[in-house]
């Protein structure tokens, strides 16, 4: 069941080619050893540098791109799906192999992958503390 209280949907299979690519651009990133392989979709969620004009833009995109993969995250779960964020803290090499697909073109600047996928019906999530509300946000 979903947090909805229907099934969970049926996660669609990319075509063998993409498969391949998808494989590809998992091994190009550090965070998915040993699950990336299960996820049956891989977003590369980029930002369009053509958007910003000038240097007082300079980080824009990696905030507006982070805003817009969270609402994209809170979509796919709301969808029924499971999701992981992957990191994009990543060395030139590792950009220029990723743009080597040919997956994106040169004015995209990579945000970061999200491994997605369906859920079981039962399953452990890790689970931190929660550091409390005074840790976090200053009242003025
Ligand atoms: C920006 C960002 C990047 C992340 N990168 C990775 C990663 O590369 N590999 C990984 O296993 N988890 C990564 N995580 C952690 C997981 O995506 C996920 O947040 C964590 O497992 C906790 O899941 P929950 O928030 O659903 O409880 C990242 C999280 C964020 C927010």
């Amino acid at each position: 069941m979903n947090e909805r209280g229907g099934a969970p949907p049926t996660m669609p299979l990319c075509a063998p080619a993409a498969q391949t690519l998808k494989q590809q651009m998992l091994a190009c990133q550090n965070g998915n050893r040993g699950f990336g392989d299960t996820a049956p979709v891989v977003a590369l969620v980029t930002v369009d540098l053509r958007n910003f004009l000038d240097a007082s833009e300079r980080y824009q995109g990696w905030i507006d791109g982070g805003l817009f993969a969270m609402n994209l995250l809170l979509g796919i779960h709301a969808q029924g799906y499971g999701a992981c964020c992957l990191n994009w803290s990543a060395l030139p090499a590792q950009d220029k192999a990723v743009r080597g697909l040919g997956v994106i073109p040169p004015h995209e600047s990579i945000i970061m992958m999200i491994a997605i996928g369906g859920l079981r019906e039962k399953f452990k999530v890790a689970r931190s503390p929660r550091r409390g509300i005074e840790s976090v946000m200053k009242i003025i």
